[in-house]
């Protein structure tokens, strides 16, 4: 029985197939590759000295995921695709709510046609729309100031409903805070497409040489050092968290929510810092304008986590960042 992995082909995704097949588990992937490329699957590939078995699918596409159900006995599925770049979702809401909402709702639909009831989501610490405290457990309220963020609220809601309905779903939401990082080979790691929104791959691309310098944005905040504090966790801890969720599902019935954080904050700042100990090089940047809609600070309590699972983020900012440092100085435009 393999595990399914939508998206498999992305940032996230890669990474989670890797382990998975490093954890001895047999996999199916299944990708559009809207915002990826298959050579992450084939050097996923390698790394694990396993062939990946691949389908270039839409989720979307009732019948080819159908025919995924049909041909690869599955027994849970890890649900990472997905459109995620907040600025474009507010340009284009339709879009986001067809791809996450719809997709989403078309992969239950054939999961249940399949028998198969169990499932990891990734959902994102935005659900907790703009905290009014640090740090943040899961049962804090949750809101949306976006679509992206609303398009995560929405299904979180809807698999809520589905497990009150059908209490034989076993199903995991999981919060992710703000991974970064990239497996230790330097072989596969976090590749966007144009000019990166998010910090770190921002500055690996100053760094390589990309990007001429950062705009640190926004340097009043009431934080320790004036600009942003998030919760930085490595992709390799954060996939690992998916495989303790599935372990716990298989347990259990119903519905259970985990945010995958480290539980501790690190400044804008800090991170040029890290990233140019890493990178042997001083990262040039501004201090510039806040970003409309940035809260001064979101990190997490993960005591859930491991309390109930057993796990937590063992990977530190200096891991992360050497290990970001390896993958885009070895490969400094990405897959292409
Ligand atoms: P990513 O864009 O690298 O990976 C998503 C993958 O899904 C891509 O390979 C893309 O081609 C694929 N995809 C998108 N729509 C699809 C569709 N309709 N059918 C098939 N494949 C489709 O992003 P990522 O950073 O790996 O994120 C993975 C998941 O984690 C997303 O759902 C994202 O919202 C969520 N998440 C990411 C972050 C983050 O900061 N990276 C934070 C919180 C939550
Ligand atoms: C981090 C910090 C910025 C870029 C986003 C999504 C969230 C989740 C993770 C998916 C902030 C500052 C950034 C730059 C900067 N994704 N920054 N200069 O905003 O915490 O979260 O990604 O679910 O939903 O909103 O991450 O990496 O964009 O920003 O100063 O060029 O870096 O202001 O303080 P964020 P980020």
């Amino acid at each position: 029985m393999a595990i399914l992995i939508t998206g498999g082909a992305g940032y996230i995704g890669s990474h989670a197939v890797l382990e998975l097949l490093r954890g001895g588990f047999d996999v199916v992937v299944v990708d559009n590759l809207s915002n990826s490329h298959e050579a992450a699957i084939h050097r996923v590939a390698e790394l694990a000295g396993k062939p990946v078995p691949f389908h270039k699918v839409d989720i979307r596409d009732r019948d080819a995921l159908d025919r995924v159900f049909g041909t690869t006995p599955i027994e849970a599925v890890m649900h990472f695709a997905g459109l995620k770049a907040v600025g474009e979702s507010v340009g284009q809401p339709l879009r986001y709510y067809d791809n996450n909402i719809f997709g989403t709702i078309v992969l239950l639909e054939v999961m249940k046609k399949h028998g198969v009831r169990t499932l990891v989501f990734s959902s994102s610490a935005t659900v907790y729309g703009d905290p009014a405290s640090v740090p943040i457990t899961e049962d804090f309220p949750l809101s949306a100031v976006n679509p992206y963020g609303r398009s995560k609220l929405f299904i979180e809601d809807m698999l809520r409903d589905l497990c009150r309905a059908e209490p034989e779903w076993q199903i995991a939401l999981l919060r992710y805070f703000n991974p970064s990082g990239a497996d230790p080979s330097g072989r596969i790691g976090e590749d966007p497409n144009g000019i990166p929104n998010n910090l770190v791959p921002y500055i690996a691309q100053v760094a390589v040489g990309r990007l001429p310098e950062l705009a640190v944005y926004g340097s009043d905040y009431p934080t320790r050092d004036g600009t942003g504090v998030r919760d930085y966790i490595h992709v390799v801890d954060l996939v690992l968290g998916h495989i303790k969720a599935l372990e716990k599902l298989a347990t259990r019935p119903g519905l259970v929510t985990y945010n995958l954080g480290t539980g501790r904050g690190y400044s804008v700042l800090e991170m040029v810092e890290a990233f140019g100990r890493a990178a042997g090089r001083p990262i040039k940047h501004r201090l510039a304008p806040r970003r409309p809609g940035d809260a001064a600070e979101c990190w997490s309590d993960a005591s859930r986590a491991e309390r109930e699972l057993g796990w937590r983020a063992t990977r530190g900012l200096d891991e992360m960042c050497r290990d970001v440092w390896r993958w885009q100085s070895n490969n400094p435009k990405g897959y292409a």
